[in-house]
Formats: C-alpha cells, structure tokens, sequence
C-alpha cells in the first residue's frame, strides 16, 4: 500500500501518533486538540520547564485549562520531550515555534531552520510535516524539499509536506482551533491530500488550496487586511480630534450600514507577536522582488506612530491641568496587547510607558493578567487597583480594555482618565474623573 493510503487510513482509525514542535501559545492548544480528537500527542518542546509542566498535566497557556490538559496526559494521550529522536515514532509533525522579526526588520526564520536541522536525522518514509508558523510566500518551497531529498526521499510519495497557517486568537472564547476553518496547501497535490486528510479528523473545517505559497499567502493577506485597517482608523483617530469630533461615534453610526462596512477601532498601537509582524514578512518578500509595498508601509508608520501620539496627548490633557509631565504620576490601565489575555509581545502600552518614563513621569501599570513587567532593566510590578492607589494618580490612562477591571472603582476615585479603548464610555458625567477618550 502507498504511503499516503497507509496514512489516511491511520488517521482515520486515529492509530497515527503526532508530535507538535513548539508548544507555545499555537503548540500547546494544537496539541490539546489533537489529542482531545483521540491521537497521541508528543510535544516536542526545549523548553524544559514547560516540558516537565505538561508531564505534570498542568498548563502555562491561557486557552488551554490545567484540568484539559491534565485529563489527556492521564489518558495517555499528551505528553512532551525535549528528545528529537522521538519523532522518528510519528506520522505527523506540526512545527510551531516562532518566526519573529530581527532587529533590522527581516524574518528571522533561525527557530525553523534549527528544528529542520534537529528533525533530519529522524525523518522517514509515512510521515506528514506540517509548518504552522507564520512566514513569507514560498518559505516552505524553499526550505522544506532540499532537506527531505537530500535525505534520500521522494515528496509526495515517502513524505508529506504542507503549509497551514495558524489563526488561533488567544482568549476568544467563540472561535477556537477546533471551529476555525483552516486553509491548507501542500507541495503536491497528494500532499495536499494527505494533510487535508488528517486536519479533517480534527477540525470542523479544513479549507484546501493549491500551493503552500497560496497557504502562506492567505495568512498575511488575511493580518494584512487587520494591520492597514487598523492604521486607517488610527488615522481617523488623529483626523477626528483635530477636527473636534468623537471617532467612537462616527465609528459607532458607520456601522449602521448593513454592506460594504467593517469595524474596525483604534488604540495606543498595534501589539502582538501576529498583526504588527505579518505585514512586514510580505514587504520583505516583496522589496527582494524590487516591488514596494506602499499600503503595508503607510499602515506600519501610523501604527507605530500611535505610541507617542498618545503620549502627545497625555502632555497636552496634562497641560490643560497646569502639570507638566514630569514628576506627574500616571497608571497604566491595562498593558497586554489586547484585553483578555496575557500576551506582552509588541504591545503598545509598553510603549507608552517607556516614553512616558523618558519624559519623566512616575509611571506604574495594573493588569489583572501580567503581574510584572521588564521595562528596559527594570522588574516592575502590577499595583493593586484600589482607592489609596488610584487617588494618588494624576492621571489614570486604559491602554487595555480589560472586562475584569472595577471600571467604576476608577472613574470614583480618579482625578482624570484618558480612554484609548472606549471602555468607560458608559460613566461618561457620572463621577468627579475628567474623562477623555482617544
Ligand atoms: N500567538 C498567536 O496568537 C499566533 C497566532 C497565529 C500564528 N502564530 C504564529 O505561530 C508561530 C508560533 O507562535 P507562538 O505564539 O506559539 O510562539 P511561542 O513563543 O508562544 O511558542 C514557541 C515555542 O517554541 C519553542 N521552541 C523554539 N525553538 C524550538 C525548537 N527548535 N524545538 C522545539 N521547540 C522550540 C519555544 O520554547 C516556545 O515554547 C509563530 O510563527 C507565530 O507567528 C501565532
């Protein structure tokens, strides 16, 4: 029997054993998923505290619940290594380790090429490797086929090789990797085939295209599509106050039109390890292409610009008060990059922050999800929210619109607050606060 009919038929019998390498904010949840559909799951992580949590049944990722995680290493259906060697015992491999920027703004593909140089000497005939990281169009064709031939196998024929981009969204509770569609393109057609055959086993559904290039197409067209929007709207955020109009509202009555209108809202920035990042990875692409990508560019310069516009305007509000910035003592609402979650990566209220620090502020932060922070060479703790704290502040600033905050608790007991997310707009005039929003 063929190897691809021998795999299809292991996944739909759930005999084949999967190995997840990276079991990180995508890893993990992948691996819980898979094993929770009925398959054997090895992680394959080098990190070795993390290694020694899952063996424990315990879980240092939000989306995934200690209990979960716990039921499927008690069943025998999770667990994690720090061993390569043990891929040679599974059919597929998911690679989920990072694929961020390097200083000067290029991919840093340094993670997937040192788990290739790991994974070689254990690859065999009957397997499907899967990469899940986000990348530039055409990695997988690039990287992937020189390794697996010069080890002596046939693509398509001994070895399956596909790209499926994930769209985890940490913390969202409607949308999780078992509903999300996810969009799959192998090398060849019977590797399309091949992956599509295991994913459809454990999600509901599996969208196929024709070329990896067009996987990996889809995830930057799709962060893309996030990343200008949401400099188009800072933008309007910049217009709007110029010209003395509310943004919320214009962004609020916009949306009564049933067709051709997407939300979308501003804020302190764009964060996360995802949506600031994507973009630049097709820009690079393109600029070795000697094609300018004028809509990534323009969008990029907005957004990264939003830190100190907010700073700007924390002078300015500050300054209608007769305080200068300096020695003026501000607390940080919120400083991961979204509300819900605990992720830090790229988030724009460290940024504020830090500029705010540099102008001499006495800044400090709460956020019921990140109880520290490193800001430079410093360790700084969460502040409990309660009234000593806040009447201390001379302004209090929501740069993360978190649900679990005592929003009332602040707007009671501030001098002034400064709303970059439009989360207290329900106590507007209802407490002494100055209340000012983005
Ligand atoms: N976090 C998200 O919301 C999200 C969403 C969609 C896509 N992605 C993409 O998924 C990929 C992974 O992101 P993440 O957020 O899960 O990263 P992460 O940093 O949370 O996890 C990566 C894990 O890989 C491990 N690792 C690094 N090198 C390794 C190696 N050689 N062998 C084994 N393990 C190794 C790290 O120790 C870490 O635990 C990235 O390409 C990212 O762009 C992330």
């Amino acid at each position: 029997m063929e190897y691809s009919e021998k795999l299809k038929e292991m996944f739909i019998n759930h005999q084949a054993k999967v190995g997840i390498i990276g079991m990180g904010y995508v890893g993990y949840p992948m691996a819980y998923l898979s094993a929770s559909r009925g398959f054997k799951v090895i992680g394959l992580e080098l990190n070795e505290e993390r290694v020694d949590m899952i063996n424990r049944g315990e879980s240092y990722i939000q989306d995934v619940s200690g209990e979960e995680a716990s039921e499927m290493v008690q069943k025998g259906l999770l667990s994690a290594t720090t061993d390569y060697s043990e891929m040679q015992n599974v059919q597929v491999i998911m690679i989920t380790v990072p694929t961020p920027l390097n200083k000067t703004g290029d991919p840093d593909m340094g993670y997937v090429f040192s788990v290739l140089d790991m994974l070689t000497p254990h690859l065999h005939s009957g397997m499907l490797i899967v990469l899940e990281s986000t990348t530039y169009p055409g990695t997988t064709e690039e990287i992937f086929p020189p390794v697996v031939v010069e080890a002596g196998f046939e693509i398509g024929k001994d070895i399956f090789i596909a790209f499926s981009p994930e769209r985890i969204d940490p913390g969202n509770i409607d949308y999780g990797p078992r509903n999300t569609p996810k969009v799959i393109g192998g090398i060849t057609e019977t590797c399309t085939e091949v992956a599509m055959a295991f994913y459809e086993q454990i999600i509901d559904t599996p969208v196929a295209v024709n070329s990896t290039t067009a996987a990996e197409m889809v995830k930057l067209y799709e962060n893309t599509f996030r990343a200008i929007n949401i400099g188009l709207v800072n933008e309007l955020a910049i217009i709007c106050h110029l010209l003395k109009v509310d943004v919320w509202e214009i962004i609020e009555a916009a949306s009564s039109k049933p067709f051709g209108f997407t939300p979308f809202y501003p804020g302190p920035g764009l964060g996360g390890h995802c949506i600031p990042v994507d973009p630049s990875y097709l820009a690079w692409k393109m600029r070795a292409l000697e094609y300018k990508t004028r809509f990534i560019d323009l969008a990029t310069e907005v957004n990264t610009g939003m830190p100190v516009w907010v700073v700007d305007r924390v002078v300015e509000l500050l300054n209608e008060e007769g305080k200068p910035v300096k020695n003026s003592k501000i607390l940080l609402l919120g400083l991961a990059y979204k509300a819900g979650i605990d992720d830090l990566r790229e988030s724009p209220a460290l940024d504020v922050f830090r500029l705010l620090q540099h102008r001499g502020g006495i800044v400090c932060y709460h956020d019921p999800f990140c109880p520290s922070v490193q800001i430079d060479e410093e360790t700084v703790l969460s502040m409990d929210l309660n009234s000593d704290v806040i009447k201390k502040q001379d302004m209090v600033i929501i740069t993360t619109g978190h649900s679990n905050v005592d929003y009332k608790l602040v707007v009671d007991h501030s001098k002034m607050i400064f709303d970059t997310r439009n989360v207290i707009r329900s106590f507007e005039g209802k407490g002494k606060a100055k209340i000012h929003f983005l």
